[in-house]
């Protein structure tokens, strides 16, 4: 991309699925006027997309290629990939759970490493995902680890489900998340894990709008 502009300042938010990183990251970017990545999205569209043609989730080649040749718009709120609205699809627990997989393969993350750099823009980007301060953004002034437990975690996914009218099982939710949490905190390349300048923040007993604050606030001494 011609306009990466690399002294943009950028605010990454990194953790485990669950803890709140993408709403969060939207009221930043909203609040600031910034640009917005969804790191997360990114594995969920090549998980998708790969499974949609046939592909197998450890053929890390015909993967490599898929991030290379998929066009992917990120507008309005939606995803579209080749043309193809993939918003809703790439949301279920099964597309997250693939995409802890196709995460795992280091050249999908090197192909996506590319894309994600491609996001920095002028005046800023709040970048959310797993290794956003430890290895895509490692010079961001203001780096988040936003964590909660796993049971607040799973918790507030069966509401968010409920909500939408769709039945659901709370320990089964929980295991899912257990399971991803240790394939994505075990995995050999970029680990999830807090970089060691990161800000920690446990958001198992706080609100939304508590952590928007307190990243804010952060944001605030650090950047102005
Ligand atoms: O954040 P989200 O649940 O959408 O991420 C889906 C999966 O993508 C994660 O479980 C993780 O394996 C992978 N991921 C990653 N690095 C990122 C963002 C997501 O490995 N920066």
């Amino acid at each position: 991309m011609s306009n990466i502009n690399n002294s943009a300042p950028v605010v990454t938010i990194d953790g485990p699925g669950g803890a709140g990183k993408g709403t969060v990251a939207a009221a930043i970017a909203a609040a600031k006027c910034w640009h917005l990545l969804d790191s997360g999205a990114l594995y969920r569209i090549i998980a998708v997309s790969g499974e949609a043609a046939d592909i197998a989730l450890d053929d890390t080649n015909s993967l490599v290629a898929l991030c290379e040749r998929l066009q992917i718009v990120f507008a309005a709120e939606r995803v579209q990939v080749d043309g193809q609205d993939l918003t809703e699809a790439i949301r279920t627990e099964e597309a997250g759970s693939s995409a802890s997989k196709v995460a795992a393969l280091p050249p999908v993350r090197e192909a996506i490493l590319t894309l994600q750099k491609g996001f920095r823009r002028a005046p800023g980007l709040v970048a959310d995902g797993r290794d956003m301060g430890t290895v895509v953004f490692p010079d961001a002034p203001v780096k988040i680890f936003l964590d909660a437990s796993a049971q607040a975690r799973a918790e507030r996914r069966y509401n968010q489900l409920k909500n939408k009218g769709l039945s659901v099982n709370l320990r089964a939710l929980l295991e899912q998340i257990q399971e991803r949490d240790a394939r994505d905190r075990e995995r050999a390349v970029a680990p999830l894990k807090p970089a060691q300048d990161a800000l920690i923040i446990d958001s198992t007993q706080m609100t939304i709008e508590e952590v928007v604050a307190a990243v804010m606030t952060q944001l605030a001494s650090k950047v102005g």
